[in-house]
């Protein structure tokens, strides 16, 4: 893999770096991406399992799901593209990490702030009362959790299709994009709005724009680079560079 100059010097340099992840960064741990031919869209029906109205048809299924989901999640581990943006955290003065995923995978690598586009399936809230559920339990005789206050009926807090995006976080999101002197976009297909507006709106207020990437995604021709390869393998390689900055 070839790393510019530029890019070599702004990773020296930078204080201002904004990163964005997708399902690519965690296929390396072993959690299944949404597009492509071995996708999980491309076995099961968004619609039915991700969407509202599907989960107030079928609250069971949609838990099922979501626990297998969570089971996968906790069994696997961050692999070494979540712990070097960590660590890159701890490197550069204003840091900023956007992810659409909802594995927790990067809270457990040790990053901070994290803004959650899309929700964590680590949390759950009432849709009657809005209150956050401590602690779930479900069983097989009581598949579907309901509210310790009100009774009402818990749902994932997982941004599902035609959802608003949590408040505030797509706007800091924004900020960031907009202020950083580096973007990062990595392991995203960058088809999903407002997310994939994060590399171009940052490169609209002059940053530079790197995405790291398996392959070429619908906004590679309009970015500054794209690194093809594993996240795991590449962020870490990016890291090196930062942490050999002389001082
Ligand atoms: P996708 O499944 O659409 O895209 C994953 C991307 O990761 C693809 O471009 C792959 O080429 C790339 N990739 C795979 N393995 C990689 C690796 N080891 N290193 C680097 N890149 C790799 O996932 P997202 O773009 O995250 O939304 O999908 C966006 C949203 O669509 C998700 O958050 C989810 C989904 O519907 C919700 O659930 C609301």
């Amino acid at each position: 893999m070839v790393i510019s100059h530029k890019l070599r010097a702004l990773l020296k340099t930078a204080e201002s770096v904004c990163v964005l992840t997708g399902a690519g960064i965690s296929a390396e741990s072993g959690v299944e991406t949404f597009r492509g031919s071995k996708g999980l869209w491309s076995k099961l029906k968004p619609e039915e399992l991700a969407n509202f109205n599907a989960f107030m048809r079928n609250p069971e299924l949609v838990w099922e799901w979501y626990n297998y989901r969570k089971k996968i999640v906790q069994e696997v581990t961050p692999n070494p593209a979540h712990y070097a943006l960590a660590r890159l955290q701890e490197l550069v003065k204003d840091f900023t990490l956007v992810t659409q995923n909802i594995d927790n995978l990067h809270i457990r690598a040790g990053s901070k702030e994290v803004l959650e586009l899309h929700g964590n399936i680590e949390r759950s809230y009432c849709i009657s009362c809005g209150k956050f559920a401590e602690h779930i339990e479900v069983t097989p005789e009581k598949k579907v959790p309901h509210c310790s206050s009100c009774n009402g009926i818990i749902r994932p807090d997982i941004v599902w299709f035609g959802e608003m995006l949590p408040e505030g976080v797509f706007e800091s999101a924004s900020d960031a994009a907009e202020r950083c002197e580096l973007f990062l976009t990595v392991g995203t297909s960058a088809v999903v709005y407002p997310a994939a507006q994060l590399p171009l709106t940052a490169q609209a207020h002059g940053a530079y724009v790197v995405e790291i990437n398996m392959e070429r995604t619908e906004i590679s021709h309009r970015l500054q680079e794209t690194l093809l390869g594993k996240a795991g393998e590449i962020l870490p390689e990016l890291l090196k560079i930062r942490e050999e900055k002389k001082e």
